[in-house]
């Protein structure tokens, strides 16, 4: 039987355009969250508690045919029981790789991926041991639970140093080089059980703060593309991976330098919605429900810019031609991921136009 109830845990902005991409497959969503007023909550059903809580995940668990995530943090331990009540896609082992920037990076080197130089650390010791083996400048980050720069200090010199560890310091850090980047890119795509895997053009991304301002896609280079591509591959097969998974480079004199990877869809590959003829939302559920995986092709030249922190004018936004436009439902705070917008054109410089028309219309906060 093909499943007809995906649990979700998480009901975030990437449950809600999970549910929402499932409606049209006849596929319905049930989430697990701590608030009604969540965004998935507020086009699917959901069950109210802990995102770790194990007697909630095993109720999501048996009323759903499927578990997957919106966030991708519950414990492997936790998850493990599940597997004998329902299937869990991405599996419980992808998570636990992706959950941690040490173990993530040292399955990428095994794969030979190339990382940034890094070092685990976890005293004040360690990073000044780090910092003088690796050099400055450098960004000491959490191994675990960031998102959006959060847990992250930038160590440019080393009088620095002192107020990083004011900041973070403590067990469980990774001490990364900085990476004097060109350009960051992403690469989006979806394996299915069988071992098909579909790839999504590059995108490239421009982040501000940590935080990912806009990015626009397909970002045309044959090269890093396959690169991209070849790397993807390796992790998804190594992981015997089903669902749709991100891998986030930098690109570093003319080549691909793996930052982290997410088991889940991504921020980047929001402008499949609107961009390509089968999102990542869609392509997702169809892998982790042993649907055929559905065409990845880009339909032009296509920016997303996110709204953070403030809504924008809706009116003045939908008055750009073509702009497809996402209230992800959830109320302002400051660099808070609110909602994005898409803007798909017929070339690069209609598409670079209209999103300078876009940013004219949106502040972050
Ligand atoms: N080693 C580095 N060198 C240069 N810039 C970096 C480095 N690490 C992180 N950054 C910058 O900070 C941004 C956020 O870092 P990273 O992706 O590691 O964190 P995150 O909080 O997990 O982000 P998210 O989950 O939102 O993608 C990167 O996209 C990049 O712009
Ligand atoms: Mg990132």
């Amino acid at each position: 039987m093909r499943p007809s109830t995906i649990g979700i845990v998480g009901a975030g902005q990437l449950g809600r355009m999970l549910a929402l991409a499932g409606y049209p497959l006849g596929l319905r969503c049930l989430f697990l969250d701590r608030s009604p007023d969540a965004p998935g909550a507020q086009v699917a059903p959901i069950l109210l508690g802990e995102l770790q809580d194990a007697g909630r995940l095993a109720e999501l668990a048996s009323k759903s045919d499927v578990i997957t995530f919106d966030w991708e943090n519950v414990p492997s331990t936790v998850l493990a029981p599940l597997e004998k009540l329902t299937a869990i896609r991405p599996s419980p082992r992808a998570l636990e790789v992706s959950q941690d920037r040490l173990h993530e990076k040292a399955l990428f080197a095994s794969l030979r991926i190339p990382v940034a130089a890094h070092a685990t650390v976890d005293s004040k010791d360690d990073l000044l041991r780090a910092a003088r083996e690796i050099g400055l400048p450098g960004v000491l980050k959490t191994r675990r639970l960031g998102y959006d720069g959060k847990g992250q200090f930038v160590i440019r010199h080393a009088e620095h140093i002192d107020a990083a560890w004011a900041s973070i310091g403590g067990t469980g850090l990774i001490y990364e080089k900085f990476q004097v980047f060109s350009r960051e890119v992403s690469l989006v795509g979806a394996r299915s059980a069988a071992g098909k895997i579909v790839y999504y053009p590059l995108s490239a991304n421009t982040h501000s703060g940590g935080v990912l301002r806009y990015s626009i896609a397909p970002y045309v280079n044959v090269a890093l593309e396959r690169a991209a591509r070849r790397y993807l591959r390796k992790v998804m097969e190594a992981l015997a991976y089903v669902g749709v998974l991100a891998i986030e480079f930098f690109i570093v004199k003319g080549k691909l330098v793996a930052n982290e990877m997410a088991p889940r869809v991504h921020n980047s590959g929001h402008w499949t919605i609107d961009g390509c003829v089968t999102s990542q939302f869609e392509n997702h559920l169809r892998a982790i429900c042993d649907l055929p995986l559905g065409d990845t092709r880009a339909l032009g030249h296509t920016v997303m810019v996110n709204f953070l922190g403030l809504m924008p004018d809706r009116e003045r936004l939908l008055g750009i031609d073509g702009l497809a436009f996402h209230d992800y439902g959830k109320e302002p705070r400051p660099g808070r991921k609110l909602g994005h917008c898409t803007v798909v054109r017929s070339s690069p410089a209609a598409r670079n136009l209209a999103l300078a028309q876009t940013l004219k219309l949106i502040e972050w906060s």
